[in-house]
């Protein structure tokens, strides 16, 4: 019997000014993104914007249902569609961001558990990571390298190949 730590290792921006320029645009489409959720049970409108290799900006927001568990998270809708439209061509960076009419999101928001499980099946499958930064409406932004730091001790893959 032996103890293992797992560490995880983030940057924390105070506020979008600190972003680099790239970012901040990154950051801009997350929040238009956010504007076009269907968010009518939780109030809770959540963007996702990708920044894909080819420099492409790809954008998803959450999309709720009477029959609660049927909606999607934002992440996976931008996720999905860009591998639907471009299956070869990785993802670099993920922002995400959320705004609720309920009460003001002052907390970055991290991505969910299975955002984070479908985050790493991609990291797995295009072999690079994904820099993820998410946030609220206002207030700090946070940067995880890769979806390790979020999601340490996956199940991926190869647990499914090991002969
Ligand atoms: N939501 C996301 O879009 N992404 C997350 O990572 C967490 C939660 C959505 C799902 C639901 O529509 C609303 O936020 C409240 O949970």
């Amino acid at each position: 019997m032996k103890p293992l730590q797992v560490t995880s290792n983030f940057t924390v921006y105070e506020q979008v000014e600190e972003l680099p320029h790239d970012l901040k645009q990154l950051y801009q489409k997350a929040v238009l993104a956010r504007t076009n959720a269907y968010a009518p049970y939780s109030k809770f409108s959540v963007g996702a914007a990708l920044l894909l290799e080819n420099g492409q900006i790809i954008t998803g927001n959450n999309q709720e249902n009477a029959a609660y568990p049927s909606g999607m998270c934002a992440e996976r809708v931008a996720i999905w569609y860009a591998s639907s439209q471009y299956p070869n061509v990785a993802i670099k960076k993920i922002f995400i961001t959320a705004i609720s009419s309920k009460n003001k999101v002052t907390k970055p928001v991290a991505p969910c558990g299975a955002c984070r499980q479908v985050i790493s099946e991609y990291e797995c499958k295009q072999k690079q990571n994904i820099e993820i930064y998410f946030t609220g409406e206002t207030g700090a932004i946070i940067k995880a390298n890769s979806i390790n730091d979020l999601l340490p001790l996956a199940f991926d893959n190869t647990l499914l190949y090991v002969t």
